[in-house]
């Protein structure tokens, strides 16, 4: 298939075939990494202006050397030494940024919408690198990959996401993803940290990590947001690390080659005990390397189809 998106907004709105083809392209990458000389001229003249207005170490730095590594130029944006500080918009920032040549945003806000603000706005690539509890396609993309490089496929297995999934936008895209490949998907918290909407999007729902732990093939556990929530949605979090936590004991129940991953950052003794987080099931360091060639993926597909959107071989949108 020809990809045509100049944006990667969410995995809601890819297709099966548009996800497979980034995967496909991602593998495609991932050997660049292993080499002594880790470029390609693929994106050569190109600039990538990462606008960070959330804190991010992964996601930021696979952006920042995914660009690099394809020898686009990078520029990268601080918040709080910005205009921003004095009033300027979100819009007029990214517009004031593009009139100076740039070629692809790569925006992490914490309003769901930003990204799509942005696409609407500019003639630059978009790539949502997070917006509020809605999406983060990049982190669904690496997750998704990571599950195909180690179990070979997605049809017919079972990934439970445990944890804070109604503040969640890993789970959303991972949600999007998984189920338009065919997996089936079991989502893991207390009551109040799922909403049973879920289930129109073909999701199981269970208050029970321990008799999910036996049925699944991936455990996804998943960070409590608390920077997204209101306060009170569970008793302590010494309890939910009782009811929910991922220990090595817990573990027992769970298949033997049954992955585990987490998107980071880890609450060591929260979510995930650090012997489970450094065990030989664990993925979780795996992820962060994959989503690299992911993100030089993305990448190159936007900015190759803003090309010829914009019907100009060079690459100069201007
Ligand atoms: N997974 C993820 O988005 O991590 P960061 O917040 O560090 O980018």
């Amino acid at each position: 298939m020809e990809w045509k998106r100049k944006d990667l907004l969410s995995l809601r709105e890819l297709s099966a075939e548009e996800i497979e083809a980034v995967l496909q392209t991602a593998a495609t990458f991932v050997d660049v990494s292993k080499r002594s000389i880790k470029k390609v001229p693929t994106l050569r003249g190109k600039v990538v202006v990462n606008l960070f207005f959330e804190p991010s170490t992964r996601t930021r730095i696979s952006f920042e050397l995914a660009a690099s590594r394809l020898s686009a130029d990078v520029v990268n944006f601080e918040e709080v030494s910005s205009s921003g500080v004095k009033g300027e918009t979100l819009k007029d920032t990214a517009r004031n940024i593009e009139a100076m040549g740039v070629d692809i945003v790569v925006v992490r806000h914490k309003a769901a919408g930003a990204a799509k603000l942005l696409a609407d706005s500019l003639s630059a690539s978009v790539l949502n690198a997070g917006d509020g509890a809605h999406e983060h396609p990049t982190q669904g993309l690496l997750d998704i990959f990571t599950i195909m490089q180690k179990k070979g496929r997605l049809q017919g297995i079972t990934v439970a996401i445990v944890g804070d999934i109604s503040h969640s936008r890993v789970a959303r895209s991972d949600i999007w993803g998984l189920t338009k490949l065919g997996a089936k998907v079991i989502l893991v918290a207390p009551p109040t940290l799922v909403s049973r909407q879920f289930e129109k999007l073909g999701c199981e729902i269970s208050f029970n990590i321990d008799e999910v732990l036996e049925r699944a093939d991936v455990v996804n556990m998943l960070r409590i947001q608390r920077e997204r929530q209101e306060g009170g949605l569970f008793p302590s979090l010494r309890e939910y690390t009782r009811l929910f936590g991922l220990t090595t004991a817990r573990l027992k129940r769970a298949k033997p080659d049954v992955l585990i991953m987490h998107p980071g950052p880890l609450n060591r003794g929260v979510e995930i005990s650090a012997e489970v987080a450094d065990s030989s099931k664990s993925v979780i360091l795996e992820q962060v390397t994959n989503g690299l060639a992911v993100r030089m993926a993305v990448m190159y597909l936007c900015s190759r189809a803003r090309d010829v959107r914009y019907s100009n071989p060079t690459g100069a949108a201007h």
